[in-house]
């Protein structure tokens, strides 16, 4: 939405004077002080832009201030020449009306500035596009070749222009720029000959000697240092903040953009080096013969540069600076030039050659800059022109100036009236006349055609006779006399005979803007402008095609008799077809002041800007403006403005603005003759009523405000919420979402792990019942395996054990036979063949003989001889003992190999012959079958006591070692069984029949080296008694023993080497006796 704004929002002072209450100069003042001290530079008098030259560049020229102006309405910002600029050009573009800027204001208040910046923005604004923008570039770069030529510096301004300029820029329909005319009016051109102290002359002139390359210089056969210039000031040749070689480069490049071509540069350059070179030209006297002193040129050197650079032929100017030809009729007289008319020729021609180049300068950039169509266009001319000069020493200059100045105050004071009458009558508004102060009559004096001043000076001039200065000033005198705005020394109206603070060369006019005295010398010859023919000739003859152009009047076919026109015949013409060209335009005025004399930022001198604010006729402005209604506004805006003060207007009215505006004006009480309702405007008398308007508007505007304020706060607030709840909503979903996937992806961890663990386990027990299964199946293979294996070594072992002992049976059988042969036969052989055939039978039984019998008779069958002699009944027990220990012993008992090879002695102790024995043996009544010395194992703690242990067929007897004395007598039937171990250990438990007298004491646990000898005796009693049952023989590593009452089971481990080869036994508990037996290495 636009936002409505206006010039009265925020206003420093007031923004527009007409607004100032009271109205006076100091209040005048007083407001243009304060809005310059906060820098707002620019005050409006209704549509008139005051500007203040700030000197000091501030921020308000941005692109961005354009776009702020830019389609606004004039009063809706604060003031400022954008606001103007832009109206302009929008009601060209918009309105088809031709416009023209009019710039004014004393030297130095920043005309040119402004002009420049209306430019801009009017380039910044209007339409873009490859052609328009090359059409801008031309115009805008108008300027730096102009400046260069026509400014210079000045005590009042840096960059002073010396020339009035004219532009008018010309617009297609849509206000795209087709291009422009420049006018020029009357340069300052006796500033090339002569500068006042402290200024300098022509910018161009410091800026080719400054930024010239070495080579362009020599070419132009000049030299860089200033000192060597005559029309040079040297006193202020360099100004700071001016840089003139930068200057030229910029210029340089201006020219070539406006369309210059490079021949032309060089031309115009060539141009500005001859008015340098004519400069240094010296004239001396040389007496003639009549007496008088004609002048010649002293030094030729100057001359003849020129004069090549001219392409002159140096002869014809010298001459045309000595000789003076006067042609009047039919007749030519030539006179001699004496050395301060030379001079004077000298400083004419100079003033004329640079004064052309300028206006060949405008022409030529006008052929650049003008339209390429001849289509209709609309008309933005923008007036630079000098302002109102009062100087200490006022000549024919200031005069022509002030009379511009007096005529453009004319056509501003017309314009002013004429518009606001005109808009009273668009209104319908009744027209109350107004008083102010009209300058024509100044005018009248100065441009008349009859009695106006300029025409009385070109009467003078023109007038045959001697003319001076003085007769003009009589002139004056006669003629002006009465006139009210006129003073002089001589004048006849007694009222001024006594003032004298007037000069007698002077006189004195009242302008509009304040008296100025102006003195009469050079007044006329400045008229004049002579230019000694001769000289112009010498100019026309030359090479030099520009030069050649500029003195056209110099081609002698064309010769005019006729005086040229005056300077100020010509001045009053153009100015004449300017005002004439502003009247049919609309009119916008920019009234530049300047705030001091020091060209220095924030320095409001008061004196000099009353003074300003007095000619400029500011005052006047304010009244004529003020003089019927103060303020005035479209019904529009005024209802928009203050539609809030009333409640039937706010927030909207429906209907007409002007009925709107009605209500709201009577609602608010204003008093009738305070408005006026115009057509589209409403139109306020007093600047109080608006003020009053514009208070209660702020009042209401703070009410507003917080209103405003309340609501957005509640919106603001309302609108986060939302978006916090939606936002809210949005984080939750997602946390939620977020929440329960990570849940799910626990919960389906977990699960996995549980069915992984769960299924692990199944399978290890399936496995498990799997591998038992297996282990079954093998341990029933393996177990039937066994047993078969067990069943067929049983049955090999069976039939191994009968096939041996048939076949033993029958060797045995041989044996007898062959032993009962023998003793039937050896008395038949004993004489020679016995041996023979015994050892022919031993052979034949060794040989043929299986390895048992052999590995039986390991200690005898080595000499075949002993075996008739062992073979007693006694031998063949012995064998049949081993045999039987075999059949016990063998594969079944680890002890049973080492005792094979033993022969089974019986009695080792020799008892019977032993005299230690005789008691014990006594005792024995009968014979002792084995004899030897055994150990007791002690059941308390498994330790062994030697006992000698007898054996005969019925009884086994233990008696002490050392007295023979019997310890134990226990008959062989209470004998039930024999417990022995499988391994090599000679442990042996002798089991006792229950409930016999024997087994009171328990069974006996013993322990033998002979313990194979032992158990097979006793099994063979046993199995040879017809009254017992054999001997039943286990032989386990673990079998019970009756100790008394308890029953200790002996078990046998096997030992490793490592805790020593000796077999031990130890009582583990009351039911374990443990015999470590150490397995064989
Ligand atoms: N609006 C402005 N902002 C900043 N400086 C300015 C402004 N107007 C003028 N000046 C300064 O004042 C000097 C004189 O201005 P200028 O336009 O040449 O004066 P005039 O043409 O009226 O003689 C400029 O060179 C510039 O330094
Ligand atoms: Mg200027």
């Amino acid at each position: 939405m636009e936002v409505k704004t206006s010039l009265l929002d925020n206003m420093i002072g007031v923004g527009d004077m007409v607004l100032l209450e009271p109205l006076s100069e100091d209040s005048f003042l007083g407001n243009l002080k304060k809005r310059f001290d906060h820098s707002e530079i620019y005050t409006y008098i209704g549509s008139v832009v005051i500007s203040m030259n700030p000197y000091r560049s501030l921020p308000i020229y941005t692109p961005e201030k354009v776009e702020e102006y830019r389609n606004r309405n004039f009063y809706e910002l604060s003031p400022h020449i954008y606001a103007l600029a832009d109206e302009a050009y929008r009601s060209l573009r918009d309105q088809d009306k031709d416009q023209c800027i009019l710039i004014t204001g004393e030297s130095g208040a920043g005309k040119t500035e402004a002009s420049k910046l209306v430019m801009s923005y009017v380039a910044a604004v209007c339409g873009k596009g490859h052609e328009v923008n090359k059409v801008k570039e031309q115009l805008l770069q108008s300027n730096p070749v102009l400046e260069a030529f026509g400014n210079a510096k000045t005590v009042r301004n840096d960059n002073s222009s010396r020339f009035g300029k004219y532009m008018d820029i010309e617009f297609d329909f849509k206000g795209d720029p087709l291009g422009g005319v420049i006018s020029n009016y009357l340069l300052e051109k006796s500033r090339v000959v002569k500068q006042p102290r402290g200024e300098r002359n022509f910018h161009v002139f410091y800026q080719l000697l400054s930024g010239a390359s070495d080579d362009t210089l020599r070419k132009l056969k000049l030299d860089r240092d200033f000192s060597k210039y005559n029309y040079l000031s040297l006193d202020s040749a360099a100004v700071s903040g001016l840089d003139d070689a930068a200057n030229f480069r910029t210029v340089r490049n201006a020219m070539q953009i406006v369309g210059f071509m490079e021949d032309e540069v060089q031309s115009v350059l060539e141009l500005v080096a001859a008015v340098l070179k004519l400069g240094n030209i010296e004239f001396k006297p040389e007496s003639r013969c009549n007496g008088t002193d004609e002048s010649r040129v002293k030094d030729k050197n100057d001359l003849k540069e020129m004069c090549e650079l001219l392409g002159i032929e140096q002869s014809v100017l010298e001459r045309a600076f000595s000789y003076r030809t006067v042609e009047a009729k039919m007749e030519k007289v030539s006179t001699t030039l004496n050395v301060a008319q030379a001079y004077y020729a000298r400083d004419a021609l100079a003033k004329n050659l640079y004064s052309r180049l300028f206006s060949w300068l405008v022409t030529r950039i006008n052929e650049s800059i003008q339209a390429q169509t001849k289509a209709r266009h609309k008309v933005m001319g923008v007036l630079d022109i000098y302002g109102f000069e009062i100087f200490e020493d006022n000549s024919f200059e200031q005069f022509i100036i002030n009379y511009c100045n007096e005529k453009l105050q004319q056509i501003f004071i017309e314009l002013t009236l004429r518009e606001e009458q005109e808009e009273y009558v668009r209104e319908g508004i009744e027209w109350t006349n107004i008083e102010y102060f009209n300058n024509a009559i100044i005018c009248d004096l100065i441009e008349n055609n009859q009695n106006g001043i300029l025409a009385m000076l070109d009467e003078e001039c023109l007038r045959p006779g001697t003319v001076t200065d003085e007769t003009f000033l009589d002139k004056l005198n006669t003629i002006c006399a009465d006139h009210q705005h006129f003073e002089s020394r001589l004048n006849k109206n007694s009222k001024f005979l006594n003032d004298h603070s007037l000069p007698h060369n002077c006189f004195r006019i009242q302008h509009y803007a304040g008296k100025v005295l102006y003195r009469v010398e050079g007044f006329v010859d400045k008229n004049n402008d002579l230019l000694y023919r001769d000289l112009s000739q010498a100019m026309y003859k030359a090479n030099h095609s520009l030069i050649k152009q500029l003195f056209p009047e110099g081609n002698p076919a064309k010769v005019n008799l006729k005086r040229p026109l005056t300077a100020g015949f010509q001045f009053r013409a153009s100015v004449g077809t300017l005002m004439r060209n502003l009247q049919t335009k609309n009119p916008n005025y920019i009234r530049c002041i300047k705030p001091n004399d020091k060209k220095a930022s924030h320095i409001f001198t008061d004196s000099l800007v009353r003074h300003q604010v007095r000619y400029l006729g500011l005052m006047e402005n304010v009244r004529v403006r003020r003089a019927g209604y103060a303020f005035r506004q479209p019904y529009e805006p005024c209802l928009e403005r203050y539609k809030m003060l009333c409640k039937r207007t706010w927030p909207h009215w429906k209907g007409p603005a002007r009925e709107g505006v009605e209500v709201l004006m009577a609602d608010l009480q204003i008093p009738t003759e305070e408005i006026s309702y115009g057509r589209s405007k409403i139109f306020i008398r007093n600047p109080r009523t608006l003020f009053f308007l514009e208070e209660k508007r702020k009042q209401c505007l703070q009410d507003l405000a917080t209103l405003i304020q309340k609501i957005y706060r509640g919106w603001k607030c309302r609108t986060h919420f939302l978006l916090m709840k939606k936002s809210q909503i949005v984080v939750a979903a997602w946390y939620r979402r977020y929440a329960q996937q990570k849940k799910y992806r626990n919960i389906k961890s977990a699960t996995t792990m549980v069915q992984s663990y769960t299924r692990g386990w199944q399978a290890r027990k399936l496995l498990r019942e799997l591998k038992h299964q297996k282990r079954c199946e093998e341990a029933v293979t393996t177990i039937a395996a066994f047993w078969h294996g067990t069943q067929a070594r049983r049955e090999l072992r069976r039939l191994k054990e009968e096939a041996r002992r048939k076949h033993a049976v029958a060797l045995i059988w041989a044996y007898w036979q062959g032993l009962k042969v023998r003793r039937e036969y050896r008395k038949f052989f004993r004489a020679n063949a016995g041996k023979k055939i015994y050892d022919f039978t031993i052979q034949r039984i060794v040989k043929t003989k299986d390895d048992f019998l052999v590995s039986c008779l390991p200690w005898s069958v080595t000499k075949t001889d002993h075996i008739q002699d062992q073979f007693t009944e006694e031998k063949k027990a012995v064998y049949e003992e081993k045999l039987e220990a075999s059949e016990i012993f063998k594969d079944k008992k680890a002890l049973y190999p080492n005792s094979v090879s033993q022969p089974f002695k019986g009695d080792y102790l020799e008892i019977s012959k032993n005299p230690k024995y005789q008691k014990l043996n006594s005792a024995v009544d009968e014979k002792v079958l084995l004899a030897d010395v055994v150990n007791k194992i002690n059941r308390a703690n498994g330790k062994g006591t030697p006992r000698i242990f007898l054996l005969t067929k019925k009884n086994f007897v233990l008696a002490d070692q050392k007295t023979g004395q019997v310890k134990a007598s226990i008959p062989l039937p209470d004998v039930t069984s024999v417990s022995v171990s499988t391994q090599k250990d000679g442990f042996f438990a002798l089991k006792l029949k229950e409930g016999s007298a024997s087994a009171v004491k328990g069974d006996f646990l013993l322990s033998s080296e002979h313990l194979i000898e032992i158990i097979t005796k006793l099994h063979r009693i046993g199995a040879t008694a017809a009254d017992r049952e054999k001997l039943k023989v286990d032989i386990s590593d673990e079998f019970l023993v009756q100790f008394k009452q308890d029953k200790v089971c002996v078990k046998f481990i096997q030992s490793s080497p490592k805790n020593g080869n000796s077999i031990s036994c130890k009582r583990k508990n009351n039911r374990l006796l443990e015999v470590s037996v150490p397995t064989s290495p």
